[in-house]
C-alpha cells in the first residue's frame, strides 16, 4: 500500500501540480439555516452551501475547512483571519462590499414573512402592525429592514440564530418572523398551524461568497469555479436537491 502511495505521489510530481492540492481554504457557515446549511439526522454538515462549497473546493483544487461561525462574528472573523471565505447565504449590500469583497452572486434569496396561521393582520399594514412582535436574524438583511421600515411601530426581537427566533415563533413569543425565504419555507411552512403572512421582500443583490478585500485573486478563481459548475450541470444538480422550485 505504501508502495502504492509512494508511487502514485511521484506520478503527481512528475505530472507536475495537477494532483497538489494548491490552497488551504477555511469556509465559514453560520447554522442552522435549512436549507442552506445545517446538520442532518446524523450530524453531518450538509445543505446547498455545504454541498456547493464541497463541489467549489474540488474544482479549485482546494483543500477545504469548514468553520461553524456565528452569523454577528462572520465579517469581524473574516477580517481576523479566523477563516479565509463566508459561504453563508450572506446577501450583497453596498454597506458589506465597502468591508468585503463578493464573488458574483450564486443564489438569489428574498426576505419572507411567515407566522401562525390565526395571524390575520397585513405586514404592511403599520397601524395593524403596531407593537406586534416580530423576529429576526441579528445582523441581517432582514433586520436591517425592518429597524429601517417598521422601527418604532413593531417590537423588532433580535435573535442570535435563526433556530431561537423560530423556536419562540413556537412558544407563541412572536406574532411573525422575517427570514430569508427558503428558509422559512422549510422550517416553518412545512409545518401544520404555519403560513406566510406578507410578500416577499427583494433585500441585497443575490447571495455570493465573501472575501478579503485582498483577495482578488482568490475572488477570481472562485468565479471562474462557480461558472464552470453551472456550466457542467453540478450547480443544477445541487440546487434541485435543496430547493422545491
Ligand atoms: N441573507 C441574509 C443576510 O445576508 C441572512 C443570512 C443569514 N445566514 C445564516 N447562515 N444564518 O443578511
Amino acid at each position: 500500500n505504501k508502495l502504492i502511495i509512494a508511487a502514485s505521489c511521484a506520478l503527481a510530481m512528475i505530472a507536475g501540480t495537477a494532483q497538489a492540492q494548491d490552497r488551504n481554504l477555511r469556509v465559514a457557515f453560520d447554522i442552522p439555516y435549512e436549507p442552506f446549511e445545517y446538520r442532518d439526522e446524523n450530524g453531518e454538515l450538509t445543505g446547498f452551501e455545504v454541498e456547493l462549497a464541497t463541489a467549489m473546493c474540488e474544482e479549485l483544487n482546494a483543500n477545504c475547512e469548514f468553520i461553524i461561525q456565528a452569523w454577528d462574528g462572520m465579517i469581524p472573523g473574516l477580517l481576523a483571519r479566523k477563516f479565509d471565505i463566508i459561504m453563508s447565504s450572506m446577501s450583497i449590500t453596498p454597506e458589506r462590499a465597502e468591508r468585503v469583497l463578493f464573488s458574483e452572486p450564486y443564489y438569489i434569496t428574498p426576505g419572507g414573512w411567515f407566522g401562525p396561521e390565526s395571524f390575520n393582520t397585513d405586514v404592511t399594514d403599520m397601524d395593524a402592525m403596531k407593537g406586534k412582535n416580530v423576529g429576526v436574524q441579528r445582523g441581517t438583511t432582514m433586520d436591517t429592514y425592518v429597524t429601517e421600515n417598521m422601527g418604532g411601530i413593531v417590537s423588532i426581537k433580535r435573535y442570535t440564530t435563526a433556530e431561537d427566533m423560530v423556536l419562540d415563533l413556537e412558544g407563541q413569543r412572536l406574532d411573525a418572523v422575517f427570514v430569508d425565504y427558503p428558509v422559512g419555507e422549510q422550517t416553518i411552512m412545512n409545518r401544520d398551524g404555519y403560513k406566510e403572512v406578507g410578500e416577499s421582500v427583494k433585500l441585497g443583490e443575490g447571495v455570493g461568497v465573501a472575501m478579503r478585500k485582498r483577495d482578488a485573486d482568490l475572488a477570481e478563481d472562485i468565479n471562474a469555479a462557480l461558472r464552470k459548475l453551472k456550466e457542467d450541470g453540478t450547480y443544477d444538480a445541487i440546487m434541485a436537491k435543496y430547493f422545491n422550485y
